[in-house]
């Protein structure tokens, strides 16, 4: 018998919920997303995205209604009721930001998407958490949604975690790792594959088990990624006290494959949306279930992290002579990664901003991120290139790997600075080429000369 196709709501169109909904457009679906912003939602049916991500807004512009050209599979609304009505699988793709002033997450997007999706859920439809939740959500909002929604038991609630990078999020959705599901019934174990059909038949492994597990399948992955970073970050504070070289050294370790070469890389450690806040959340709620001992590791992973960017202010006063008063600071870098506007708790800019904050003159350049950090931080200076930043500069600091700042022409750079020195905050310049120009090259956790 020939089986409508699924139809699919995905509601939050943010990072996750934008890429989600395109990747399940390009998948075949038809698709509603729902967001509360009708701004947002303008910016969407234009075909544009309110953030950058390579390769987003060409997806996007593939299915939205009304594009030339497009599929016209995915459509976008403000409207609850609509959703409702439409969809078989509804995906909750909103945010948990970190609480102010907490470690533990903020769940009332979450909690409001649900309630508001549930009184129209008047039919059988799957609800699946896609957001990074505290574990045993899953079961608390299952009851909430059987009270809620009209068609009681009909709508039932699965969690499938995603494991999307920023700057790779279209590749990471439409060629997953692997696909988690957290079920409680074969019935809503059956419909996720049916959801993930394509990327099952390509070889995408597919996880079923309960709603804590899956859970915690995405905290602790998140948990074990920090604490490859502030291991190496570790690793760099004994070399530079032993004269060694991190960079070397994380080479000769990956290539041992238990160990591997990937998230060894060294430098003013990690920041974005989702490392910080998760593994705090992780020890927020691992303290709330009796268990707060299992994870206190992930305070020194938390530390060690943070004592990056206290080091890098500390190199950047010692190079300029111990006073950072009215010296002037070239900034490469603003975003927390390449390939991505997003400075959401950015090493690069929390860097930044506290050298201003004790008397540099700090003059930043990004190639993306620059509306963005001068939203959240409008004292600094922002310079349309890197030889802008770099002009007059008594030392000028690497902070985001951009591809672009690795083929920056040191000779032509030293004709602009007032002095030739560079500090690397992400091992990604090669030291011989600055050198070679006449650069005093420093960076983390390598030998000073
Ligand atoms: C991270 C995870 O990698 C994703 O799998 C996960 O889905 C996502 O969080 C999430 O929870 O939504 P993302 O925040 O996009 O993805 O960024 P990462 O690529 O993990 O980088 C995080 C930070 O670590 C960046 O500041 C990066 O510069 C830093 N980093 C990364 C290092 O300092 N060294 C490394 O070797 C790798």
């Amino acid at each position: 018998a020939n089986k409508a196709p699924l139809r699919i709501t995905v509601i939050g169109t943010g990072y996750l919920g934008a890429t989600h909904a395109a990747a399940m457009a390009e998948l075949g679906f038809e698709v509603l997303g729902l967001d509360i912003s009708p701004e947002k939602i303008a910016l969407l049916e234009r075909g544009e995205t309110p953030m950058y991500e390579p390769g987003l807004d060409e997806l996007l512009r593939r299915h939205v209604a009304g594009h030339p050209d497009s599929s016209g599979r995915l459509r976008f609304t403000t409207s609850y009721e609509e959703v409702g009505e439409f969809g078989d699988v509804h995906f909750i793709c909103v945010n948990t930001p970190q609480k102010h002033g907490e470690y533990a997450c903020d769940m009332s997007y979450v909690d409001s998407a649900i309630d508001a999706l549930a009184v129209h859920l008047k039919r059988r439809a799957l609800v699946v958490g896609k957001s990074t939740v505290p574990v045993g959500s899953a079961q608390r909002l299952a009851v909430r949604l059987a009270e809620l929604a009209p068609a009681g038991q009909e709508a039932e609630l699965a969690w499938n975690p995603e494991f999307l990078r920023e700057g790779f999020a279209v590749k990471d959705t439409l060629h997953p790792d692997r696909v988690v599901v957290g079920v409680r019934s074969e019935s809503a174990e059956k419909t996720l594959r049916e959801v993930y059909a394509t990327p099952l038949a390509e070889g995408s492994p597919f996880i079923v088990t309960d709603f804590p597990t899956a859970e915690l399948v995405k905290t602790s992955a998140n948990s074990f990624l920090a604490t490859k970073i502030s291991f190496i970050n570790a690793m760099a504070e004994v070399c530079e006290a032993a004269d060694g070289d991190v960079v070397k050294l994380a080479e000769a370790i990956g290539h041992d494959d238990r160990i591997g070469k990937k998230f060894l890389r060294s430098g003013i450690g990690f920041g974005g949306g989702c490392l910080p806040k998760d593994i705090r959340a992780f020890m927020a709620r691992a303290g709330e279930l009796g268990a707060s001992e299992a994870l206190t590791f992930l305070r020194e992973v938390d530390s060690i992290n943070m004592r990056r960017r206290a080091h890098m202010v500390e190199l950047t006063r010692e190079a300029v002579g111990g006073t950072l008063l009215g010296t002037r600071i070239g900034v490469l870098g603003a975003t927390f990664k390449p390939d991505s506007d997003d400075v959401r708790d950015s090493p690069a800019l929390n860097v930044a901003g506290q050298l201003h904050l004790q008397g540099a003159q700090v003059t930043v350049y990004d190639p993306k991120g620059m509306d963005n950090a001068r939203a959240i931080f409008p004292t600094l200076r922002y310079a349309p290139s890197a030889h802008e930043a770099a002009r007059g500069a008594d030392v000028l600091l690497h902070l985001t790997e951009w591809r672009e700042f690795q083929e920056l022409d040191p000779a032509a750079l030293g004709e602009v600075v007032a002095v030739r020195r560079v500090l690397d905050g992400r091992n990604t310049l090669d030291p011989a080429m600055w050198r070679k120009e006449n650069w005093h090259f420093r960076a983390l956790g390598r030998p000073t000369a």
